[in-house]
């Protein structure tokens, strides 16, 4: 890498003209790579258009072409808004693309919104290694009328990636060593040297630095070193040798290669050392920088259980007591929590604080973040990640009693008997999920806010969507209101037979082809082998609280005591089984129910004609607007705090007031405070907005915020 000691850079703003590639570009820097965003489609049904449901409303979209299906009866758009019922083009195709310091930014315009504006959609895009495949942009507000700005995380946005094998055995002891848990594949690990206007190292391991805004080192770089004025960065070393064991059994792990060393004539190039310390309590940790830099090798010290031995980390989690569980569902188990399925913690993370949190029952603990609280058994655990803080761990509470539903229909799971509340001595900190019901894939939690002595979580999920009335479409469709969700059930359209213990044979086809196929006296989905008819379609039932969906069947044929036979299929999601069989669940002389464990009912969520009112449905409408209004109110207070920010990093002077300002919202928030300081360091918010001095002055596309 000697050619690359210094990497200048100037302000790059390539706008690919209006073609048709707009989405293939070239990296305008190191220019050793291309950027192909033609893959970012609807990859599960290419002939759709992507849909993003927003608060009020939905979005259809394309990035690199025009929508598939019109919108508001025009061509020519590459995202059409849906809100009221109405359509509005919101963007143009094509596209504009302005690529500058290595953030990636796609602009669209469309018709007009209002007086002399128009609609606008800034689209950033992120690189993530780990979303591969199907990916969606996210929001990252809408509380401007005319302007919308999304995040679209994607390997598209990534460039080439040096990586290296992470694992490592003590020939010695026989110990195994694993470092890939600290590698991170959508951001990178920032060192700073000094001040915040000394040099930053970028850094990752075992794989190469994220190449992204603010971020511009060689794609085959381990670290390197960002100069302060923040346009020249140097290679630190490459990503190239596996870690390896000192004469103390620390594991290190090298960089070598790096740019030219100028301060020692006896090195040629510099390199980094990073010592790895094991800790078991250590979890989320950063490297610290401890000397070098004149004798170009820069030291490193990492205190992190990823240093110890996986040997050691087994013995010591072997430790944790087993604890009981209690019942995840409420009453009559109208919800049931327990489907929300998870093989580790749920993780919120903001600046300075991580939560983890599981639902009804003790944190997992995983080799590489064991932490005390996931000894103990508690169910949510906030770790701070301020080293300043004394302690830094605390118990949010155990799974101790089942969720319940309060008097306004909210379902709510609370963890008590945590950590002491430092407001009041007398009492243990508990924390409280909520689980509106909403209709997303992503069910992940969000923290809310802190109060008396509580923790509030909220937990978007269509668990809570009650139990839906929907309709039967011939030939084979079932479909409902609220949430839109339609399922195809021609998978399920041949004849399924069997056998109860009682001796009766049934003939069960969904799409009742049962008149063809089975016999002419038998017209209905289910039949058994005396031709009795099981009745018709009388309720298609989505049950989201217990994920099933029923069809009930009544008035058929005859049976005993003048009433007729009646019958009921569960149809219930499950990945793994393909098609699957009908079984019956039991019966009795005039009526059977059958339960359907099946694949084909778990890809009910998308429906053509999306109308999201929920006319003839018994429930309540999904989206509370009380609830978003919070949210909104939220995201409109970190806009202000960033464009407060931008403002007073334009003026050097001011800059030292900015930590004070942080405060200034800290205290009025009180425990909202970590909401909203994050924001400052959001990966949004560094890509929406530089907040640095020297780039405000440049500020050509930064009007991006100019509300
Ligand atoms: C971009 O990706 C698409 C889909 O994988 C591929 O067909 C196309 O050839 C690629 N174009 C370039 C220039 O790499
Ligand atoms: C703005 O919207 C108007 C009306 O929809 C349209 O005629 C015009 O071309 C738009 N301007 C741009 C720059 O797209
Ligand atoms: C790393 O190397 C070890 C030992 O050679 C091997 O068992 C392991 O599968 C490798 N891991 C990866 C991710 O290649
Ligand atoms: C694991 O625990 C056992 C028993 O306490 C001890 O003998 C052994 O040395 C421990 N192993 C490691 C790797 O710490
Ligand atoms: C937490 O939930 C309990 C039980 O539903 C309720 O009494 C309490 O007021 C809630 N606390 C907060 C801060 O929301
Ligand atoms: C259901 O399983 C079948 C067979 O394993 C598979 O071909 C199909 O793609 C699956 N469908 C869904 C929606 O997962």
């Amino acid at each position: 890498m000697e050619l690359n000691n210094f990497v200048y850079l100037s302000m790059i703003i390539v706008a690919v003209s209006a073609s048709n590639n707009y989405c293939i570009i070239p990296e305008p820097i190191l220019k050793v790579f291309t950027y192909n965003f033609t893959t970012l489609t609807n990859l599960k049904e290419p002939t759709r258009d992507i849909n993003l449901s927003l608060n009020r409303g939905s979005i259809r979209l394309q990035l690199c072409r025009e929508l598939k299906e019109k919108c508001n009866g025009k061509d020519g758009y590459s995202i059409c808004l849906k809100k009221d019922k109405k359509e509005i083009g919101i963007g143009k195709f094509p596209a504009k693309v302005d690529m500058k310091d290595g953030r990636i930014l796609f602009v669209f315009t469309g018709d007009n919104c209002k007086n002399d504006t128009n609609y606008t959609v800034k689209i950033i895009m992120k690189c993530d290694y780990e979303v591969q495949g199907d990916s969606k942009p996210q929001l990252i507000h809408e509380t401007f009328e005319c302007t919308l700005f999304l995040i679209w995380r994607t390997v598209a946005a990534c460039g080439r990636r040096t990586t290296q094998n992470c694992t490592l055995t003590d020939k010695a002891t026989g110990f195994h060593y694993d470092l890939s848990p600290l590698t991170k594949y959508a951001e990178n690990y920032l060192i700073p040297l000094g001040n915040k206007t000394a040099p930053k190292i970028i850094l990752n391991v075992c794989h190469s630095v994220i190449f992204e805004y603010d971020a511009l080192c060689q794609m085959t770089d381990g670290a390197c070193l960002q100069d302060p004025n923040k346009n020249r960065y140097k290679s630190l070393g490459d990503v190239r040798k596996p870690p390896y064991l000192d004469n103390n059994r620390n594991i290190k792990l090298e960089y070598e290669d790096g740019a030219v060393c100028k301060n020692n004539k006896n090195v040629i190039n510099i390199k980094t050392t990073i010592t790895f310390m094991c800790d078991f309590n250590a979890v989320n940790t950063n490297p610290e920088y401890i000397s070098g830099s004149e004798e170009c090798n820069y030291q490193l010290l990492w205190r992190t259980a990823a240093g110890c031995s996986i040997e050691y980390l087994k013995n010591r989690t072997a430790s944790i007591p087993k604890q009981s569980t209690v019942k995840c569902a409420t009453q009559n188990d109208e919800v049931n929590l327990g489907l929300i399925k998870s093989t580790s913690n749920y993780v919120i993370k903001t600046d300075k604080t991580m939560f983890y949190i599981n639902v009804c029952r003790p944190l997992i603990s995983n080799l590489h973040t064991n932490l005390k609280c996931m000894f103990d058994g508690s169910a949510a655990c906030k770790v701070s990640l301020d080293t300043s803080v004394a302690e830094n761990e605390i118990s949010l509470g155990f799974p101790k009693e089942s969720p319940i539903i309060n008097d306004n229909r909210e379902t709510v799971l609370r963890y008590t008997d945590g950590s002491n509340c430092p407001e009041n001595i007398e009492r243990l900190l508990s924390s409280n999920i909520t689980f509106p019901c909403y209709d997303s894939d992503e069910d992940s939690p969000e923290f809310k806010r802190y109060e008396d002595c509580t923790y509030v979580f909220e937990w978007k999920t269509r668990l809570t969507c009650g139990a839906v009335i929907g309709n039967w479409i011939a030939p084979c469709i079932i479909k409902e209101q609220l949430l839109s969700h339609e399922c195809d059930l021609t998978l399920l359209q041949k004849v399924f037979r069997i056998k109860s213990k009682q001796g009766k044979e049934y003939a069960i086809s969904i799409c009742n082809s049962n008149k063809e196929l089975t016999s002419k006296s038998c017209n209905s989905a289910i039949c058994d082998d005396n031709n009795n008819n099981y009745g018709s379609i009388a309720n298609v039932i989505f049950d989201y609280g217990r994920d099933v969906i029923k069809i009930q069947y009544t008035n058929g044929g005859k049976c005993a005591d003048e009433s007729s036979y009646t019958s009921e299929v569960r149809f219930i999601c499950t990945k793994s089984m393909g098609i699957g069989t009908p079984k019956l669940l039991w019966e009795s002389e005039c009526s059977a129910v059958f339960e359907w464990y099946t694949n084909v009912t778990c890809s009910c969520n998308r429906s053509t004609s999306g109308s999201s009112n929920s006319q003839g449905s018994n429930v309540a409408p999904i989206i509370s607007s009380s609830s978003h209004a919070g949210t909104i109110a939220g995201i409109i207070l970190t806009i202000v705090a960033l464009i407060s920010a931008f403002i007073y990093f334009r003026n050097p002077d001011k800059r030292a007031c900015f930590k004070s300002c942080c405060n200034l919202f800290n205290s009025r928030r009180g425990s909202g405070r970590v909401q909203y300081c994050r924001v400052n360091t959001t990966e949004e918010a560094r890509l929406l907005l530089d907040i640095d001095p020297t780039q405000c002055q440049t500020d050509s596309d930064d009007d991006l915020l100019n509300a």
